[in-house]
């Protein structure tokens, strides 16, 4: 309920539901001098404001009386259920208990008030929810920097997109000290939770069973935090359960994740990706991660065709992964002319320091932090938020040009092309 503002909504400023004629007389008296019209204060408590918000747009502050509430979680989650996002919501009881107080608190109220109630008490309270609306969205000031939407993909299974996706998530909160969000789309066998050393929850799962549930308040409750700029949406669900989604959950919960964070990296397997692939539309960058191998400079050609077909104007940024420059299957300039455009970032094969990060449960990027390896890691950074920060024509105008390299031709023919690099690789043995 206390979810980002949306600013420019058609929302009434204050709504108030209370349950005795003393404490509207109160609501009436401070509304009124905070310029809110009186009559929007009204009699009924909790359950008339549940049923008036039902049928009608929520304001931007609600003050709720749950003085008649038999159980007031429960009501207060009903409450969350009809309130949409942005709302701020301040209750008021007359149980004085600390363990309600953190419970409604947890739930997404902004602050509880014991009655009877002070008009002064009542004055700080609002004012201090209009001051939350007004402020910039995250109080540290990074609330400025506009959202930008990551999606990595793997051009096939074990290249490394997880790591890289964690990876980034832990730069880009740690680091560059964005609200960041992961979300792994991965839903039986993702493993991002695994590599924070955290449990993935049931929220991906409820978003994708009721996708109509999804809204600020949910992504609130439905994320795990990893620190105070990381949280993570992933799942692990039970491998006898396939995963039935039109992808309308995976669509609501990048717009909600949009408004709620500066940062969104969607670790998306390629069989999500294929079926929906607008999943990826409003990324501002995709991150294609590849080894350096045949296979797989076959399926980057297959990826960038696809990519290039179904999101035209996608920026894409090539990561080859798990790079060994004297026993790897192909060389980065063998790599690199067969697919027909250069890596823009490459990271070595470091099991030493991967193994390390995964007993430890953390991000390899983490571990990498003041070792050589660590640069990588600030050039993919760089790199993304340039797309990011620039004008998005400008986007345009690079990628196109990288695009200009590719010299078209079917795909057949560039594979063919890959057989024949090969067969010189081959003949230099
Ligand atoms: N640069 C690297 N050096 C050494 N090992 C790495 C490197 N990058 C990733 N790995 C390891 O490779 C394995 C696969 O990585 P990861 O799970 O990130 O790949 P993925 O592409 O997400 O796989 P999946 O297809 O299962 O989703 C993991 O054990 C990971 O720790
Ligand atoms: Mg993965």
């Amino acid at each position: 309920m206390n979810a980002p503002f949306k600013p420019g909504s058609n929302r009434e400023p204050f709504n108030a539901f209370v349950c005795d004629d003393d404490t509207l007389e109160l609501i009436r008296l401070v509304a009124n001098d905070l310029g809110w019209p009186i009559e929007k204060c009204n009699k009924g408590g909790l359950r008339n404001a549940v049923q008036t918000l039902s049928v009608s747009a929520s304001p931007n502050i609600l003050f709720v009386d749950m003085s008649e509430s038999g159980d007031p979680i429960n009501d207060i989650n009903a409450l969350a259920e009809v309130c949409e996002p942005g709302t701020v919501v301040i209750a008021a009881g007359q149980v004085n208990d600390v363990r309600l107080y953190r419970d409604l608190l947890s739930s997404g109220i902004q602050d509880y008030l014991l009655k009877p109630l002070s008009i002064d008490q009542v004055r700080d309270s609002l004012a201090q929810a209009q001051a939350m609306l007004t402020a910039p969205k995250h109080a540290d000031g990074a609330g400025d920097k506009p959202h930008h939407m990551l999606a990595v993909v793997g051009v096939r299974g074990g290249v490394g997109a997880s790591m890289v996706s964690t990876s980034l998530a832990w730069a880009f909160s740690e680091q560059a000290g964005r609200q960041t969000a992961l979300l792994d789309l991965d839903v039986h066998f993702g493993t991002g939770a695994l590599t924070l050393d955290l449990e993935p929850g049931r929220g991906l799962i409820d978003a994708i069973d009721n996708p109509s549930r999804i809204d600020g308040l949910f992504i609130e409750r439905a994320m795990v935090r990893a620190s105070d700029k990381l949280s993570l949406l992933s799942a692990e669900a039970p491998i006898h359960q396939p995963v039935l989604t039109d992808g309308s959950a995976f669509f609501q919960l990048e717009e909600e994740l949009r408004n709620a964070f500066e940062m969104t990296i969607v670790d998306i397997p390629r069989q999500v990706l294929i079926p929906f692939p607008h999943l990826v539309s409003e990324a501002g960058t995709i991150v294609l991660v590849s080894d350096v191998t045949l296979a797989s400079a076959r399926d980057t050609i297959r990826l960038l065709s696809w990519f290039k077909q179904n999101v035209p104007g996608a920026r894409v940024l090539l990561v080859a992964n798990k790079f060994q420059s004297t026993v790897g299957e192909l060389s980065r300039k063998e790599f690199e002319s067969s697919i027909e455009r250069s890596v823009d970032v490459v990271i070595p094969f470091d099991p030493k320091l991967v193994s390390q990060a995964a007993k430890l449960g953390k991000p390899y990027a983490e571990l990498c932090k003041g070792t050589k390896a660590g640069q990588v890691w600030n050039q993919l950074m760089r790199n993304i938020l340039e797309g990011a920060d620039a004008d998005p024509d400008d986007v345009v105008a690079a990628t196109a040009k990288s695009k200009d390299k590719d010299k078209g031709g079917s795909l057949l023919g560039k594979i063919g092309g890959l057989g024949s690099m090969l067969s010189k690789k081959g003949a230099k043995q």
